[in-house]
């Protein structure tokens, strides 16, 4: 890597070694080894049954694995229920996206930690005016534009849906997000706007590991891409040293030739 390259001396957020899991006699994951670095972008791809899921779901802390060891900026950490991995700065996108289809866009975004005031000095109530200002100054921080905060988010489209929550996931100072299929049920131009979103990420500093099928969006903008075959990781090789055919290789076949 040329010298001055941001990535190369980037801090390394996440490690993990020597991960595995098993179900019954299967090994989903096997000996995995790998690192994150900050501000970037890792795509994680492989075939149905590679063992994707269930490597970022351990990184969750929703399935802890049988083996192997997480680190976050250089300390150990077991994380065995998904609020170890909030503590220790991991936000991971569901697929569900756990948003409440009848609040709105604020009430969402602080879900689980609203803002409170206290009318009159006594009364505890919700306070909405500050955390639609919030919701605005976050949204803008990451270039967002949602029109219509008050509507309640199931009148708005997959990508706004999704933008939500992201959002709720910055509002918490993640260093790392997960995304298991982020853009699959989106349209183009929705999913451009994903896109641009964990670019926005990025730039920020927030690492992001994105899982995806599309090798497209994989090449767009992922800065290294990590194949898994079998349960194994194969390889991870730099986005701009790679080609699609190669990584269709070593999706496919385990090697490049
Ligand atoms: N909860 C589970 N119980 C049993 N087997 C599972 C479970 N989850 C995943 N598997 C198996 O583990 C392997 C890896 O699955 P998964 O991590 O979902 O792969 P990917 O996300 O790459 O498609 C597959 O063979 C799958 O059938
Ligand atoms: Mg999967």
């Amino acid at each position: 890597m040329p010298e001055g390259d941001p990535q190369a001396t980037a801090a390394t957020v996440l490690r993990v070694v020597g991960l595995s899991k098993s179900y019954g006699g299967l090994k989903a994951v096997d000996d995995v080894t790998f690192d994150v670095r900050e501000g970037e972008i890792l795509a994680l791809v492989g075939d149905n049954g590679a063992g994707k899921s269930t490597l970022v779901k351990a990184l969750a802390g929703a399935q802890p694995p049988d083996d192997g060891r997480i680190e976050i900026d250089g300390a150990p950490r077991q994380l065995n229920a998904p609020r170890d991995a909030d503590a220790a700065g991991i936000g991971c996108l569901h697929q569900g996206l756990g948003l409440v289809d009848t609040l709105n866009v604020p009430e969402n975004v602080f879900l689980g930690r609203e803002l409170r005031t206290r009318r009159l000095g006594l009364v505890p109530e919700l306070d909405h005016v500050r955390m639609r200002e919030r919701t605005i100054d976050l949204l803008a921080r990451f270039g967002v534009d949602l029109p219509r905060l008050n509507e309640p988010v199931v009148k708005l489209s997959g990508g706004q849906r999704q933008t939500i929550a992201i959002s709720r996931l910055l509002l918490k100072d993640v260093r790392l997000v997960i995304m298991d299929e982020p853009m699959a049920a989106l349209g183009v131009e929705e999913g451009r706007r994903v896109l641009d979103l964990v670019r926005a990420m990025r730039e920020r500093g927030v690492s992001v590991i994105v899982i995806s099928h599309n090798l497209e969006h994989v090449f767009q903008l992922a800065d290294r891409i990590a194949i898994m075959k079998n349960g194994r990781l194969i390889d991870v090789v730099e986005t701009a040293s790679t080609t699609r055919d190669e990584v269709v290789r070593l999706i496919t076949f385990g090697r490049m030739h």
